[in-house]
């Protein structure tokens, strides 16, 4: 009894603690050096060399459920490897895990491969350079992409391409240009081609969710919610997804919101400041980016990786459903980085004295495992 009391006191500080995590890609980068990712890592072209290169573009498509599952996998290897050199093992808030999270996508992580000759292809086939030149606006007064205010972050760059629609469509009817829609590969090209040339070059790139609950009363109050209701309902579809993806999912949708505001007599909705950020934040939220897990596969994982083993009534671990329910915000694939930083070393040990293997994970285990833990919080809220 003293035991249990003890350890629900312990958890309230626990990596689950915190209510809904923001990212931000700035703190981020600064976590890599202060937590000595860097010493073994390489990442944005610089650190060490002990473990894998963490910059290098993928040649498969890597989620945040894969990223969390690689740094599960590894977790043993990387502990001893950093017991040798004698450094300590960090831990890691929930609040630093995305930071951490938000870092990976500032540098395009979890995004598939781009390639900026592909990227410039695509410009020309979609006839973005009928319009826009690298240095000098060619036609209609289109900015040149010099003079472009984001190119370093997809969502900003999102929010620019969502507000020049109108524009962009008056301009198109003049020269007779049909608009094109864009597939989130294309997007990603384009971007890796405009970051990438003289113009552009250097520009620091960022990346941050943001958690003060302004997206929801955005999706009405730009008319999102007219169209999503119903069969579109965002809540009732798998999306499918990074940040890009998001991203191509706004550009593809120009066309028809001005149709419906031209029909309604209103006005386009244009975003200003960090709205396109706070839209997309709120649909993270509703776990339609990124997290596509299944909460009754979960619950085989959870068996399967001996989880129960400890946190089953009477278990060494803590109840996690009652731990979870106190929580409030959604559990996400890098809340399990934050797990993994706290809990693993003890829970190893822990592992070791029960002879249990150390759980490895593929992404879409990780994944059934977070929709699982949401379920546990109550229910409606596990992304199935
Ligand atoms: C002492 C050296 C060391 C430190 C410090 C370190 N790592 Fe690692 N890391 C490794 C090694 C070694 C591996 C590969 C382990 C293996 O092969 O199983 C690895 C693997 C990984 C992987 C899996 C890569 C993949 O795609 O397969 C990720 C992600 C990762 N580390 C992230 C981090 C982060 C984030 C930090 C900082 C919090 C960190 N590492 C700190 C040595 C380290
Ligand atoms: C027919 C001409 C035309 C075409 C084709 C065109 N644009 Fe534009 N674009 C414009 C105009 C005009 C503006 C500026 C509107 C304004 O000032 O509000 C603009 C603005 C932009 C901006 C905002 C720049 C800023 O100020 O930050 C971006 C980004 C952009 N376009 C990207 C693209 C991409 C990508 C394509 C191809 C898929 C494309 N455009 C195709 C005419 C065009
Ligand atoms: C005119 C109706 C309409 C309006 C208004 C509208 N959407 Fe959509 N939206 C759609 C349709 C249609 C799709 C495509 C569904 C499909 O692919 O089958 C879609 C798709 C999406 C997707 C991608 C979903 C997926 O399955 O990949 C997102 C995200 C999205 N909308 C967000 C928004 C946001 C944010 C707003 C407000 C700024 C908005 N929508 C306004 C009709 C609309
Ligand atoms: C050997 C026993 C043991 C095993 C096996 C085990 N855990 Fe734990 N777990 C614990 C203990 C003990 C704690 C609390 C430790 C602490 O506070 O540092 C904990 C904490 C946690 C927490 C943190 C709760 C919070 O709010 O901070 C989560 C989530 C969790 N475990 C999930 C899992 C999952 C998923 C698995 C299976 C992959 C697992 N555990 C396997 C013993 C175990």
């Amino acid at each position: 009894m003293r035991f249990l009391l003890f350890s629900t006191l312990f958890l309230l500080a626990g990596a689950l603690s915190a209510k809904v995590v923001a990212g931000d890609s700035k703190r981020g980068s600064e976590l890599i050096k202060s937590q000595g990712c860097v010493n073994c890592h390489r990442i944005g072209g610089e650190g060490g060399s002990a473990g894998p290169d963490l910059g290098k573009a993928r040649s498969r498509n890597y989620t945040p459920a894969s990223m969390a599952s690689a740094m599960w996998n590894h977790a043993p290897a990387m502990w001893s490897s950093m017991e040798k050199m004698g450094a300590s093992k960090p831990r890691m808030s929930e609040t630093q895990a995305g930071d951490l999270f938000a870092y990976f996508q500032s540098i395009r992580y979890f995004d598939k491969p781009g390639d900026a000759a592909r990227g410039s292809r695509v410009f020309a086939a979609s006839k973005c350079g009928e319009c826009h030149g690298r240095a000098s606006a060619l036609f209609g007064g289109a900015p040149p992409i010099a003079a472009w205010k984001s190119v370093a972050a997809p969502i900003a760059f999102a929010q620019q391409m969502w507000n020049h629609y109108p524009q962009m469509e008056a301009a198109m009817a003049q020269r007779k240009i049909h608009w094109s829609a864009l597939t989130s590969q294309e997007l990603t090209d384009i971007l890796v081609y405009v970051q990438g040339l003289p113009e552009t070059r250097g520009m620091s790139r960022e990346f941050s969710l943001v958690s003060d609950g302004r997206g929801e009363a955005l999706f009405t109050e730009k008319g999102c919610l007219g169209c999503h209701q119903g069969s579109l309902d965002l809540k009732k579809r798998q999306v499918s997804g990074t940040v890009t993806d998001f991203a191509t999912a706004m550009w593809n949708h120009a066309p028809s919101m001005a149709a419906v505001a031209k029909k309604f007599s209103k006005p386009y909705p244009r975003l200003e400041g960090t709205e396109m950020r706070d839209l997309m934040s709120y649909l993270w939220d509703q776990q339609l980016y990124a997290e596509r897990g299944n909460a009754t596969r979960g619950v085989k994982v959870f068996e399967k990786k001996n989880c129960v083993s400890c946190h089953t009534a009477g278990g060494t671990g803590p109840d996690l459903k009652s731990q979870l329910a106190a929580r409030g915000g959604p559990v996400r694939s890098f809340s399990m980085m934050a797990v993994l930083w706290q809990h693993g070393p003890q829970m190893l040990e822990g592992m070791k004295a029960k002879k249990l293997a150390w759980p490895a994970f593929t992404e879409a285990e990780m994944s059934d495992l977070v929709a699982y833990l949401n379920s546990l919080q109550g229910g409606a809220k596990g992304a199935d």
